[in-house]
Order: C-alpha cells, then sequence, then structure tokens
C-alpha cells in the first residue's frame, strides 16, 4: 500500500471463536483457548509493526462468570501462564499492558499476576495493549454515572458541567482514543457489551475466521480495509457537496 494508508491509532478485538475452533477438532473448549492466546502475539506483532498505538483485547466479559466453573478456571490459569511467559518479553519490546474492568471476583493469584503485568510492562511506549478483563461496557457506564453523581454532590462539579468528554473521562478508557476499527472475530454481528460508547464513530469488521485461526496476515487484512473506508462522521465528502 502507499504512504497514504491510514492506520488507526486504536484497534479494539472481540476475539470470538475459541469454543467453535475446539469443537471441530473434537477438543475440550478450554484448549480453544490455549490457542487462541497464540493470536494475540500474532496481533500484537502485526499492531506494533504497523504503528497502531493502542490495541485493547475483549478478554473475558463480566457475563463469562456464567459459564460452566472448569472453563472459567481454565481461563484465569492461561492468564496466569501468558503473564508468568510472556511479561518480561513484552516490556522488552515496548508494549505496555492495562487491565481493563472491574477488580472483583478474581482469585489473589490472578490479582497479583495482573499487578505483575501493568508493573513489568509499564515503562512500554510502543504499543499499549488493554486487556478488557472483567469488563462490561454497561457497567462501566453506570460506573461513570454513580461518580459524576458523588462529585456533583460533593459540589467538586456542577451538573451542567457534565458534558461528553467529562463522561469518556470518567470511563474506564480515559485517556485513550474511542477506537477507530472494532474487529469481531468468527462471524458474528454483534458487540456483546463491549465499547458501546467509545464504538460511536468505530468502522466495524466482521472476519469469518475463527480467532485461534487469526493470523498477523489476518490482521493487515483488516487493516487495508480500514484504510479503504470513508470515515465520515455524519458529515459530507468533499466531491459529492450540493451545489
Ligand atoms: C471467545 O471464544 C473467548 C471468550 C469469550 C473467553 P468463545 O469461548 O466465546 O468461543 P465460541 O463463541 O463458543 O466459539
Ligand atoms: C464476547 O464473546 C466476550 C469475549 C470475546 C471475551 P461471547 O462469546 O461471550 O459473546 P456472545 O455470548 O456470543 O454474545
Ligand atoms: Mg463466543
Amino acid at each position: 500500500m502507499s504512504e497514504k494508508r491510514s492506520i488507526p491509532k486504536h484497534v479494539a478485538i472481540i476475539m470470538d471463536g475459541n469454543g467453535r475452533w475446539a469443537k471441530q477438532r473434537g477438543k475440550e473448549r478450554h484448549e480453544g483457548h490455549i490457542a487462541g492466546a497464540e493470536a494475540v502475539n500474532a496481533v500484537v506483532r502485526g499492531a506494533a509493526k504497523a504503528g497502531v498505538d493502542y490495541v485493547t483485547l475483549y478478554t473475558f466479559s463480566t457475563e463469562n462468570w456464567g459459564r460452566p466453573e472448569a472453563e472459567i478456571n481454565a481461563i484465569m490459569e492461561l492468564f496466569c501462564y501468558m503473564v508468568a511467559s510472556r511479561a518480561e518479553e513484552l516490556a522488552k519490546e515496548g508494549v505496555s499492558v492495562k487491565i481493563m474492568g472491574e477488580r472483583t471476583r478474581f482469585s489473589e493469584k490472578v490479582l497479583s499476576m495482573i499487578d505483575q503485568i501493568e508493573s513489568t510492562t509499564a515503562e512500554g511506549k510502543l504499543l499499549t495493549l488493554i486487556l478488557a478483563f472483567n469488563y462490561s461496557s454497561r457497567r462501566e457506564m453506570v460506573f461513570a454515572a454513580q461518580e459524576l453523581a458523588r462529585r456533583a454532590v460533593a459540589g467538586e462539579i456542577k451538573v451542567e458541567d457534565i458534558d461528553e468528554q467529562l463522561f469518556s473521562d470518567s470511563l474506564m478508557t480515559a485517556g485513550v482514543p474511542d477506537p477507530d476499527l472494532i474487529i469481531r472475530t468468527s462471524g458474528e454481528y454483534r458487540l456483546s457489551n463491549f465499547l458501546l460508547w467509545q464504538a460511536s464513530y468505530s468502522e466495524l469488521y466482521f472476519p469469518e475466521v475463527l480467532w485461534p485461526d487469526f493470523s498477523e496476515e489476518d490482521f493487515n487484512r483488516a487493516l487495508d480495509i480500514y484504510a479503504g473506508r470513508e470515515r465520515r462522521f455524519g458529515l459530507v465528502t468533499q466531491d459529492n457537496v450540493e451545489k
């Protein structure tokens, strides 16, 4: 592509299809999650090479606590394993990892791995990798509303001060630009409670590929598709203005 190809600053991904990938191979669901972790490495590589600044990965939704305990335990174990095996490397590569979501219901071990990955990679300047982990967009917005109400009652802000910027600044994504591109794999066409406020003007892309098969090449294809989109933000294109 030419040098003019526009690169998204922030790519958010709903990593879906691990269970179906496993089922197709006669494996257990947790094996699909293990295979899915490899695809994370491919995306981090592709994003760093392309010059993407932020990648947000939907890793575990608040609703996912309703899955069978064995599957939840396997996902938590996998998270701990990935932190233990990848934290140093990610730090060397310049990747800063942030965990976004409610810090509730996690075991002590998972909580300590969250601290470990965030502190080990804190200095990373190349790419910020945000893992949405025990994340729910609706709950995030409710917490923002509660926080703003609390501040208004305390007299720190006036009700009229509450605008889009202040609301954005009260979300878990405060300081992070809205995602330019949201990818959901596995041929499902929904957002499943992911970044609902932030997705207002995101470009959406729904490849059929199941998450464990998502490669660096698939990521680059997504960037090509993004580059070919015209983002209008409610305006009109210059060559289509009424005379
Ligand atoms: C996505 O894959 C990973 C998580 C939700 C943790 P799924 O586990 O949802 O896979 P499918 O949708 O059942 O194939
Ligand atoms: C969304 O996938 C959550 C993650 C990818 C972590 P789900 O598989 O849980 O979503 P639904 O149930 O198909 O909407
Ligand atoms: Mg799914």
